[in-house]
């Protein structure tokens, strides 16, 4: 039998098993290639905060950028590097710097856009592309509206910033999007995850040779009937930047 293809860093929140905060309805066989649920009482109390609905929209872009930055730490852990040699004021010292080329940071339109600073705090040498996703409300696939990405992506570590992980149909759009142009690597750096979409996610990119890891604040229990993550936080773009024209 094949490995699994995807590792996950918290089994609690995997398995269904005991977990604080929200647990999954049911067993999730961890399917997405690589998992991680960052376990950290800051990121914990950051998203609490941001479910809750009371909590009025500028607080909520503020505690949005300030937990992609605590996701980020974590999903540039591997992130490429070169071994270089710098004198200090007093000696040589053996460090490290970012590799060539640069990693590609790529919010979806419109909530990822919430995401980048946090994002950017901790890659400021990174590209930024954009990307924007529409779902055809008949045939449900999602098509690209909106793309400013380099063409050649060849060798380059992509970072997805999309808050919310759902039904996963955006994000496996975006993926193979990615990677028809040669993208080396992809993580998706997100608020929360529903099981659903990291399925979908694992079962749309099956085919794909490249190396796909998410990471998340939570994985939480369930989609609901109009594919709102259950317990959640509502939707994401609305309470960044408010409801105009939805
Ligand atoms: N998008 C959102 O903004 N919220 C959800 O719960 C699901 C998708």
């Amino acid at each position: 039998m094949p490995p699994p293809r995807l590792g996950c860093s918290d089994a609690s929140n995997c398995t269904g098993g005991p977990a604080r905060g929200p647990v999954l309805a049911g067993p999730l066989r961890c399917l997405v290639v690589e998992l991680h649920v960052v376990d950290h009482p800051l990121v914990a109390h950051k998203l609490t905060m941001l479910r809750d609905a009371t909590t009025p929209s500028p607080t909520f872009r503020a505690l949005t950028d300030e937990l992609v930055t605590l996701l980020a730490y974590e999903a540039t852990r591997a992130v490429h590097c070169v071994p270089v040699r710098v004198d200090t004021p007093v000696a040589p010292a053996d460090g490290t710097h970012l590799a060539e080329p640069t990693p590609l940071v790529v919010p979806i339109l419109r909530a990822g856009l919430g995401m980048l600073e946090g994002m950017s705090r901790l890659l400021p040498t990174a590209e930024v592309g954009f990307l924007g996703l529409v779902r055809d409300e008949e045939t449900l696939a999602a098509t690209t509206y909106a793309s400013r990405l380099p063409d050649d992506l060849s060798g380059r570590q992509c970072y997805v910033l999309d808050p919310m992980l759902a039904t996963g149909g955006t994000l496996a759009t975006a993926i193979h999007y990615l990677a028809e142009r040669g993208a080396a690597e992809v993580t998706v750096v997100c608020l929360l995850a529903a099981p659903e979409g990291l399925a979908r996610l694992e079962e749309e990119t099956d085919g794909l040779s490249l190396p796909l890891t998410v990471v998340t604040a939570s994985v939480d229990q369930r989609l609901n009937e109009h594919g709102y993550i259950v317990p959640g936080l509502g939707d994401a773009g609305d309470r960044l930047y408010g409801s105009a024209g939805s």
